[in-house]
């Protein structure tokens, strides 16, 4: 079972973000913090992300676990060298090509090691990450999953149809995550594409602002097997 406060009070202590101008498409605080309290759970070491772009979720990752990989095939110039500088390995290429021997070698060299997608994305990203799983990975995270064609639940259920695996998956729209941790996501200032800035936690409803109770299954978990107390 996930300590989920002793998770939270690791999360808020090793991460530092005063307010989290987020652009579209980025991860926001909650889903960081429910990939990390998983990772953790399942005795993580190392992390592999593809999709940098402003480096806000490598940012987060590289405070809360000690070797993190990420790839970008366009990674500006500024953000790897900022990421180096904090101890990131930085790949300028395309997952397609680099992530599976990445995670080929760290799982060959002992570490458990959990992958997150945020570019590709969809079913590009599912069938990358089952990859990963078939050599070795401890399970693999998609974002933006409401994108995909189908639904986080329903890939999950064709592929165990099919005899492959991931046998289980988690999102973040899991009802009891969304009420004890989405208010988290109150520090995110979300710009849109014209540059305008709100709160992704706050509805406008009626001239109020109230705490959304879902944004639907934004980062989805799967996993090869059902997790140890899940
Ligand atoms: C939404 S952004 C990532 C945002 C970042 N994870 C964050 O939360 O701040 C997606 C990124 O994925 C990269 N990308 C898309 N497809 C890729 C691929 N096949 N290989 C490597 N990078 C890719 C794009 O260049 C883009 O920078």
């Amino acid at each position: 079972m996930i300590d989920w406060e002793g998770s939270l009070a690791r999360f808020t202590q090793r991460s530092e973000w005063p307010t989290f101008v987020c652009r579209p498409r980025g991860i926001w605080i909650s889903e960081l913090f429910a990939f990390a309290a998983w990772a953790w759970a399942l005795g993580i070491d190392c992390i592999v992300e593809s999709g940098i772009a402003h480096g806000q979720s490598t940012d987060i990752l590289r405070q809360c676990f000690s070797r993190v990989y990420s790839i970008d095939h366009a990674v500006m110039p500024d953000v790897a060298a900022r990421l180096i500088r904090d101890g990131v390995q930085v790949s300028s290429a395309d997952a397609h090509v680099v992530l599976m021997p990445i995670v080929e070698q760290l799982v060959a060299a002992g570490y458990h090691t959990a992958v997150l997608l945020d570019g590709p994305k969809g079913e590009p990203a599912v069938e990358l990450g089952l990859r990963c799983l078939d050599h070795g990975a401890v399970f693999f995270a998609v974002h933006d999953t409401y994108c995909c064609a189908e639904a986080p639940n329903a890939v999950r259920a064709r592929l165990e149809a099919e005899g492959r695996s991931p046998r289980w998956a988690w999102s973040t729209d899991d009802a009891s995550f969304v009420r004890a941790f989405s208010y988290l996501d109150a520090r995110v200032v979300y710009l849109d594409e014209a540059g305008n800035g709100k709160s992704p936690f706050l509805l406008h409803h009626h001239g109020r602002d109230i705490p959304m109770e879902s944004y639907g299954p934004t980062l989805t978990l799967l996993f090869p097997t059902v997790p140890h107390g899940a």
